[in-house]
């Protein structure tokens, strides 16, 4: 979603905020902009379409270099995409860039029409600028002119804001939307994200909601919400640069899913001890763990996949009953709760704007929370009772790769750990399972990640067609919703995910000849359940590709392709096939010549509801 950055420094801004915007690209965005200071006033450009555009404009018709600035990515949200609903936004004066929806604009566009104001665009953000240049123009004090702007707006936002009458600075504040300062000794940033000035510096700070930050090259000033300074402690990035690079791969995606073998190995040695559960880094008292009803997960999109597969750990293996919830429904569902339920929130990003609501609304009602999140110190993280971190590191593609692999570990070992506090599973056998899934990560994946030649056929065979299905039984179903989100997001072809046993009460009347049905059978337990749905879409002229074992030949033997994983133990399964799924989405989009980090619409990090 939007990306946010600003610079004042002594290298050139123009240069430090086009490398920014790059880095924000990831975020998802259909227009550009940047407003830097001049010898003449400040000086804003923008375009529809890439960063890349905006920097060959830049080239042109930014002449002289600057200090300071700021610039955005938009992912349009008030007013389609064009060069006129770019941001930034503003005055004469007052210029600012602005992540989240302003919801009550409308009421104030009208307050200040009525006081001569005229708008050119069709944002929310053009409003909240005007806003904050009238209240500026009666109060003649800025950083009360930026707290009388935020206290009149409802919402949500994250704003970089420059005043004409003060080159060389920049002040950004948020409320329920990520913004981050940046230190260093050549200059000082904000941005959305860490990503944006990683290359330059690692220190940050991260203000509260209603804090305003004041950069100039030199200093970094917080100030709280009524207007007195305000000590910040600086943190440490995690992440260096290089681990949001390439490194020699076409695409963010495929590097990121070649990583799993070792953010599955850093993510299991952070929660287990000699291969046995372990929470005690963020989950120091066992009693967290104990006397639980039931378990809801709230997540989005992959991150709710993720927690389908955590259902299907810890209703099996410590009988606990476990609701999985779309958070975006969750919320708005007047949910019901008995005060011995636990709630996992599952987010990689850490700032879903659903699943951070229905955090808080749980928070409301007394409930124990748990975060399962990658992004260290994100809002999500710190607003839970407690947190797991995945260590899967930064995750540029927009669609999601390693970073559902890792969560579905963390669903395992804590499937694993509740086991064992229900009485459910010996030390030994829980041993037996977390040592597989070890041998796994050593070998198998990384079997599947060397011998893609199957996968790389049937995603060829498979992006001719329009329509795709996918069916499987228990996780594999799980893992085909999955597959089915991956395949659409990045090569747009249209799939439906469905039990297998589900398609017979409708869906079949879709299959014709030749409509690829990918069957996703590698649990044992339903190879003779799949291998008749597989035939009853085969004689209705399915084309069928399989996913299985490489030894299941009552599956291998009623399909017309396969694509195989090696035999673990059931727990470690989902673990190779997600590989197989991830890179089938992977190649299918490739053969169709797809934008595949940054595919059209998608945003990484949705901070709006
Ligand atoms: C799909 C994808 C999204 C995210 C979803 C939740 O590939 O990435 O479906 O999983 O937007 O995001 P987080 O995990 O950041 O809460």
């Amino acid at each position: 979603m939007c990306g946010i950055i600003g610079y004042c420094g002594i290298n050139n801004a123009e240069d430090i905020i086009i490398s920014g915007l790059h880095a924000l690209e990831y975020r998802g965005y259909d227009s550009a902009g940047m407003t830097v200071f001049t010898q003449n006033g400040l000086k804003t450009i923008k375009t529809k379409g890439r960063v890349a555009d905006l920097e060959n404009k830049a080239k042109i018709m930014f002449l002289e270099p600057s200090g300071c600035g700021i610039g955005h990515t938009r992912w349009a949200t008030h007013g389609k995409p064009s060069e006129t609903n770019a941001h930034p936004h503003g005055t004469e004066s007052v210029m600012i860039v602005h992540n989240g929806i302003i919801e009550n604009y409308n009421e104030i566009k009208k307050f200040l029409s009525e006081r001569g104001y005229g708008f050119l665009s069709e944002t929310d953000t053009e409003v909240a600028a005007k806003l904050l240049d009238y209240e500026y123009k009666n109060e003649k004090d800025k950083i009360k002119a930026i707290i009388n702007t935020v206290n009149q707006l409802k919402g949500s936002y994250a704003f970089g804001i420059v005043f004409k009458d003060e080159p060389g600075t920049v002040y950004g504040v948020k409320k329920d939307s990520p913004l981050l300062a940046g230190l260093s000794g050549q200059g000082n940033f904000i941005a959305s994200d860490i990503s944006a000035f990683l290359k330059y510096t690692g220190d940050y700070i991260r203000p509260e909601d209603g804090e305003i930050i004041r950069l100039t090259s030199d200093s970094v000033s917080v100030y709280g919400p009524e207007g007195s300074p305000v000590e910040k402690k600086a943190e440490k990035a995690l992440w260096n640069s290089a681990a949001a690079e390439k490194s020699g791969f076409r695409h963010f995606m495929l590097k990121e899913i070649f990583e799993e073998p070792k953010v599955l190995n850093d993510t299991f040695d952070s929660i287990t001890k000699d291969s046995y559960p372990d929470f005690s880094e963020t989950i120091p008292d066992d009693s967290f763990f104990e006397g639980i009803g039931t378990i809801h997960i709230i997540a989005c999109g992959t991150a709710m996949h993720a927690g389908l597969i955590g259902k299907h750990y810890i209703e099996k293996l410590a009988r606990i009953p476990v609701n999985v919830e779309i958070a975006s429904e969750f919320r708005y569902k007047d949910p019901i709760l008995s005060k011995n339920d636990m709630v996992i929130v599952i987010s990689q990003s850490g700032e879903t704007a659903d699943s951070l609501a229905a955090l808080r609304l749980v928070n409301k009602m007394n409930i124990k929370t748990l975060s399962v999140v990658n992004t260290y110190g994100s809002t999500i993280a710190r607003e839970s009772s407690h947190v797991i971190y995945t260590k899967a590191g930064p995750e540029i593609a927009v669609a999601s790769t390693k970073a559902f692999s890792v969560q579905a570990v963390v669903m395992l070992i804590l499937a694993l750990k509740l086991s064992e506090i229900q009485g459910r599973l010996t030390k030994e056998e829980i041993l037996k399972i977390s040592s597989s899934f070890k041998n796994m990560t050593k070998t198998s994946l990384h079997n599947v990640l060397c011998n893609t030649q199957n996968i790389e056929r049937a995603a060829a065979t498979t992006a001719k067609h329009q329509d795709v299905f996918f069916i499987g039984r228990g996780y594999d179903n799980y893992l085909g919703m999955e597959a089915s989100l991956k395949l659409k997001e990045i090569s747009y072809i249209h799939s439906e995910a469905y039990a297998a046993g589900e398609l017979k009460h409708g869906t079949i009347s879709l299959i014709e000849e030749n409509t690829p049905v990918i069957a996703i059978a590698t649990n044992k337990d339903f190879y003779e359940k799949m291998r008749s749905n597989i035939e009853e879409v085969r004689s209705r002229g399915a084309y069928v590709i399989s996913i299985c074992t490489e030894n299941a030949d009552i599956i291998k033997n009623v399909s017309d392709a396969v694509m195989t994983i090696p035999d673990d133990d059931e727990f470690s399964k989902p673990f190779t096939a997600a590989a197989v799924i991830q890179l089938f989405a992977y190649y299918g989009a490739l053969a169709l010549g797809r934008d595949i980090d940054k595919p059209r619409n998608l945003a990484k990090s949705v901070t709006v509801e």
